[in-house]
């Protein structure tokens, strides 16, 4: 028999979590709650709030299951994983004070800063004069940040001493971000190209995987507004598992000994934001779950078993793991809701999903969608992720977008442009 798995959330980033689980050769069943309409096809789901820690418990014990994998970060800061601990159950996620890592800015730089892994200079402050005396002490252009939380808006790059200043009173003063900014950070500007490494932790060690390229960017060209993500690929030329290799004693390490060191050991999937600096790689942040859509790029090349990984990550043995990768490419292109990040309808109906079942390697990825009647509906602005393989990353753009192609509802945006030249 083998293990069963609980995976919460219900979104593309849980679809691909679920779908490399569901065929883990050490895997029987995956649950989903919530879930959604492409996870259950793979197995069953169950209509609970996943950020209710009893709600957790209570659904975990009732399937008996093994373990329970953390999709987004909002369970893990109210604490879902603590309780799951509370009652013995494993769970691939950092407890609620290991994830304020993502949850606090300031409680982020401070770890990286202790750890001695490099970054950028950064203030911490709830008090106007001081803000903007570190303002004036970093220069243009100028980074303010919330300190909590604040769904992606909480990030202010400014060009213009005033347009700063007006952002620091904003989030102390104005209260734009409510409790979430109380407390700003005030940073050094880091100018080069952004990167993300994930590692698979279990408190002391590290398993980095695979690096891709995600967009975040609406419209071609990195035009348009900010957004959960339209695409990703990977590999990416230059920035592979061996080139970023050092990153697990020069990052990873020194902060997972840090957590460990004041009682709250990280378990679960680090996300390090990265700016490659002239100076060499500096941390930028630091989120508590695997990225979207960078996921649904990532885990169909994972060629050994995801679920043995993320077990000993939850049990304390990553070290003895050996992740083997296919050699094939991958390239995600998201389709999103007309309008998205924008207002956008919801309840159009989608089609051409069925034809794509029998396709090798193309993996469509439900992300907002919902069964209406037994028709597939929008229900988000990003409704499809879809991921194809092919030997070279060209190779899988075309197939991805061949196969992305097939798939239409009304007002559907998509990126064309993903992976392009590389
Ligand atoms: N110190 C910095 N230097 C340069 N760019 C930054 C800096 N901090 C943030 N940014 C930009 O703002 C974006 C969002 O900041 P981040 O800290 O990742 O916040 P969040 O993802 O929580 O909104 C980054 O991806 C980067 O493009
Ligand atoms: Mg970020």
């Amino acid at each position: 028999m083998g293990r069963q798995l609980l995976v919460l959330g219900g979104g593309g980033r849980e679809h691909a979590l679920t779908s490399a689980l569901a065929r883990s050769p050490s895997v029987s069943v995956v649950h989903t709650a919530p879930g959604n309409p492409g996870t259950a096809r793979l197995g069953p789901t169950h209509a609970i709030d996943a950020t209710d820690p009893d709600a957790v418990t209570a659904l975990a014990r009732e399937l008996a299951v093994d373990l329970v994998v953390v999709g987004p970060e909002a369970p893990l800061v109210a604490g879902v994983v603590d309780a799951l601990e509370r009652v013995g159950i494993a769970a691939f996620g950092p407890t609620a004070a290991a994830a304020r890592i993502e949850g606090s800015k300031a409680f982020a730089k401070e770890i990286m800063e202790a750890a001695g892994a490099p970054t950028g200079g950064s203030v911490a402050t709830s008090d106007r004069s001081e803000a903007l005396a570190a303002l004036e002490r970093f220069g243009a252009p100028y980074v303010v940040k919330a300190d909590g939380l604040a769904a992606g808006k909480g990030v202010r790059i400014c060009t213009e001493l005033a347009e700063a200043s007006d952002a620091v009173d904003d989030a102390l003063l104005r209260g734009v971000f409510g409790s979430a900014g109380s407390r700003i950070v005030v940073e050094e500007y880091l100018a080069g190209p952004e990167r993300s490494v994930f590692g698979v932790c279990d408190g002391t060690e590290v398993v980095l995987l695979e690096p891709a390229q995600d967009y975040k960017r609406a419209l071609d060209g990195d035009e348009g507004l900010n957004t959960g993500g339209m695409g990703a690929y990977t590999p990416v030329p230059g920035f592979s598992l061996g080139d970023v290799d050092h990153l697990a004693d020069l990052v990873f390490r020194p902060v997972l000994e840090e957590l460990a060191d004041r009682g709250t050991p990280y378990r679960g999937l680090l996300y390090a934001g990265l700016v490659d600096t002239e100076a060499g790689p500096k941390l930028l942040e630091f989120n508590a779950r695997f990225g979207d859509p960078e996921t649904q790029a990532i885990l169909p090349r994972i060629d050994s078993d995801l679920a043995e990984l993320l077990w000993a990550a939850a049990t304390g043995s990553v070290a003895e793991q050996q992740v083997a990768w296919r050699d094939d490419a991958a390239v995600t292109v998201v389709l999103a809701s007309g309008g998205y990040p924008g207002s956008y309808p919801t309840g159009v109906p989608i089609h051409g999903i069925d034809e794509l079942a029998g396709l090798d390697d193309v993996e469509v990825f439900h992300a907002g969608t919902r069964l209406d009647d037994g028709q597939l509906v929008t229900a988000g602005g990003r409704v499809l992720a879809v991921t194809a393989l092919g030997g070279e990353v060209a190779d899988a753009r075309r197939r991805a977008y061949a196969a992305a192609d097939r798939i239409t509802f009304e007002g559907l945006h998509r990126r064309s442009d993903i992976a392009s030249g590389v």
